[in-house]
């Protein structure tokens, strides 16, 4: 019987042993480009020694495949390739392998109207009954269902609850694995994001415009007739980023204009440390947003839905900004409305979904399951 078991175990070890799954890549995902019509960024995790190339095609022509020579970068045994793919054709279906592993994307139309996914914090609560992996499970389901055929996916900030876990990031890329191997996303930095791991997975290499040494914080990029701007809201902005903010939506001559931070300079209730932070960051903001006709700024942190009314110092003003703040993680806040809000919705976990075209900028809010809770469109001028 001793020998019998010593020969299986041989038999196994040989098995295991000859499929090296060291190198395989693992937490695929897209990120968002200065031009998502010609580029793309594909960033994954494997072993330090695994091949750091890409190979990429349209998926009609595989006579065309290249090989993309991906960035590594290492920390604490975490490896991270960053593939930057440029020279794609418009509004086209590419294919691409890394090691065994095979996925697609679409590049932007350059016209035609677009629409995307806007989600809050995707943060787990701790102190829930549902564990953290569960948590994120139905996070990955939710984001499956409503992300639909919408273009790329934005994110305002806390991916994760502890970011110095390496587990917490792995279980969010794997709960988005579906939807992030195919669809590009962006994120601002949230205050549960801060720890070296997020400028080790947060590449946003294709950025040009980025401030120096802050490009996983402050990013700017154009898509057909909108432009977006990124903002890290942790700190009030430095005097560098602020310059950048400035001359970067000035010189913006799109339709619309959108920003994105994880803090929202209205907050949703007048909860004393939300509000504080708010009055800070109204002021470091609100003048550069105007003058710069932005439309919207998308917001998180306060783990409920709002959509203000147009506001501009402190007043409803139909030419001022709407401030929309999503939550799409379990963790939530209770809480009044204040009266400035247009739609407000605690306890629950939703989705935006925005659709956007020569004319008009429309969004609607739905509830995971997939009841209309919110609409509200701004017209081109
Ligand atoms: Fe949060």
């Amino acid at each position: 019987m001793k020998k019998l078991c010593f020969i299986i175990s041989i038999l196994l070890l040989l098995l295991t042993g000859c499929a090296d799954t060291s190198a395989q890549p693992y937490n695929i995902h897209l990120n968002c480009t200065a031009d998502m019509s010609h580029s793309i960024s594909i960033v994954w995790q494997a072993d330090a020694a695994a091949k750091q190339s890409i190979l990429v095609s349209p998926s009609d022509n595989n006579s065309e495949e290249r090989i993309i020579t991906a960035e590594k970068k290492t920390e604490d045994e975490t490896s991270v390739f960053c593939a930057s793919i440029t020279g794609l054709d418009a509004d086209t279906e590419y294919v691409y392998r890394i090691g065994n592993y095979e996925g697609s994307f679409r590049t932007a139309a350059e016209e035609g109207g677009f629409s995307f996914l806007f989600l809050g914090d995707p943060q787990p609560d701790t102190s829930l009954e549902a564990s953290v992996e569960e948590q994120y499970r139905a996070w990955g389901q939710a984001l499956e269902q409503s992300v639909g055929d919408t273009d790329f996916v934005l994110l305002s900030g806390d991916l994760v609850n502890d970011a110095y876990e390496m587990n917490e990031w792995n279980l969010f890329f794997d709960a988005g694995k579906n939807v992030f191997n195919h669809k590009p996303f962006a994120s601002a930095m949230g205050n549960h994001d801060k720890s070296s791991y997020y400028k080790l997975l947060m590449t946003y290499p294709s950025f040009p415009n980025a401030p120096k040494n802050m490009e996983d914080e402050y990013y700017s990029f154009d898509y057909q007739n909108v432009h977006f701007a990124v903002v890290n809201s942790n700190n009030i902005i430095d005097d560098e980023a602020y310059a950048w903010l400035e001359d970067d939506l000035s010189a913006s001559a799109a339709d619309f204009t959108i920003v994105m931070m994880h803090h929202s300079p209205y907050s949703a209730t007048s909860f004393l440390r939300d509000e504080s932070r708010a009055v800070k960051l109204r002021e470091r903001f609100e003048t550069v947003f105007l003058e710069n006709s932005v439309d919207i700024v998308l917001v998180g942190h306060e783990h409920r839905y709002m959509r203000t009314k147009p506001l501009a110092n402190e007043k409803i003003d139909e030419n001022g900004i709407v401030y929309l703040m999503g939550v799409s993680g379990a963790k939530s806040y209770d809480g009044g409305a204040n009266e400035y809000s247009d739609c407000f919705i605690i306890n629950e976990q939703v989705y935006t979904v925005f659709n956007i075209n020569s004319k008009e900028l429309s969004m609607k809010t739905y509830t995971n399951a997939g009841e209309e809770m919110d609409s509200f469109t701004l017209f081109a001028d």
